[in-house]
């Protein structure tokens, strides 16, 4: 009667969180197979658990009521109770039995994780995910670069290098969405896929990786394959445009400056060095100060399309702005 009760509340708890979607107990929807198996998984272990729980809770309930002291007067002692081999057994087998049973369905689900379905060459793209301090940065399959928003196509095995570069610390590229957590480890190649319908999805940074860990999110865009054709073929024909260096902006300068007022770096709308490209090339490739080299790996055109950025918004500034390069 008691476990009946315990279980309906239960039920009636998850059904609740469940309806609720992906802001109560269990995780955010998913939209890839690995991600559906991650969460059917979670849903199996929390079912299980759950059950485990009752019934301990159940048994303690039933042991505390059935032994209670009763009439007995306080000073006297309750009777000895000694050795019960069978519920000595019981309490050792059971246990080890159910830990069993969950090992062998999560060891029976994780290739559906792990390994990406087979794919014709058509079928599937294979991007570089790099973690650096504090953004994302996204190199495709043609040399196309872009940092903070993941353009892939809609329908096909997207297969991830999860890297960080050398002289950078580790991160952890999640997109709950679209599968598990994987690190990214200076000097590492770690893999990670999914296969999605178009949407856009978020990410986040799960490794604490310093002061900015928590604005280290990026987005991923799944398009119709022949926009993803389309977007990285013109991102590979003109790598410095001012649109690259705006998003450059956003993402890797934004995180830690503002034009204005200093943040964690200092204000820069009065810096002189941002509007040359060997000044801003030499600062963001070998960091500054407490400045990480964020664009260590960057290519000239990358800090060429950054520096029209900067010099486009130093131009636009209404007062205190620097003279900055003509041109
Ligand atoms: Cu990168 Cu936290």
């Amino acid at each position: 009667m008691l476990v009946a009760l315990i279980a309906g509340t239960g039920t009636l708890v998850l059904a609740n969180t469940a309806l609720a979607g992906s802001g109560g107990l269990l995780p955010v929807s998913s939209h890839s197979p690995n991600a559906h198996t991650i969460s059917n998984l979670y849903v199996v272990v929390l079912i299980f658990s759950g059950c485990v729980f009752v019934a301990i809770e159940a048994a303690l309930v039933l042991i505390v009521l059935r032994y209670r002291r009763g009439r007995r007067p306080a000073a006297v002692e309750g009777p000895e109770i000694h050795g019960s081999t069978r519920l000595e057994l019981f309490a050792a087998v059971v246990p080890a039995v159910l830990v069993a049973a969950l090992v062998a369905v999560v060891f029976f689900q994780l290739s559906g994780i792990t390994n990406a379905p087979a794919a014709s060459a058509a079928a599937e793209t294979t991007v570089t995910v790099e973690g650096h301090q504090f953004y994302w940065l996204f190199r495709y399959p043609n040399g196309a670069v872009s940092i903070g928003t993941l353009i892939v196509p809609a329908d096909e095995v997207v297969h991830e290098n999860v890297v960080a570069p050398r002289d950078d610390v580790s991160h952890s590229w999640w997109v709950p969405g679209l599968g598990g957590a994987v690190e990214a480890v200076p000097g590492r190649t770690n893999h990670a896929w999914f296969k999605a319908l178009a949407g856009t999805y978020s990410s986040s940074c799960s490794d604490l990786c310093s002061s900015d860990h928590a604005r280290m999110a990026a987005t991923i865009d799944v398009v119709a394959p022949a926009a993803y054709e389309r977007f990285i073929d013109a991102r590979a024909a003109a790598p410095a445009t001012l649109a690259v260096g705006q998003q450059e902006y956003q993402h890797a300068c934004a995180t830690c400056h503002t034009l204005n007022t200093p943040y964690l770096g200092p204000a820069l709308a009065d810096n002189p060095q941002l509007t040359e490209v060997s000044e801003l090339s030499g600062i963001l490739r070998q960091g500054t100060g407490t400045m990480p080299a964020v664009g260590s790996d960057w290519s000239n055109a990358q800090i060429e399309a950054l520096v029209k950025y900067t010099t486009k918004l130093v131009n636009s500034q209404p007062t205190g702005a620097t003279s900055g390069s003509t041109g």
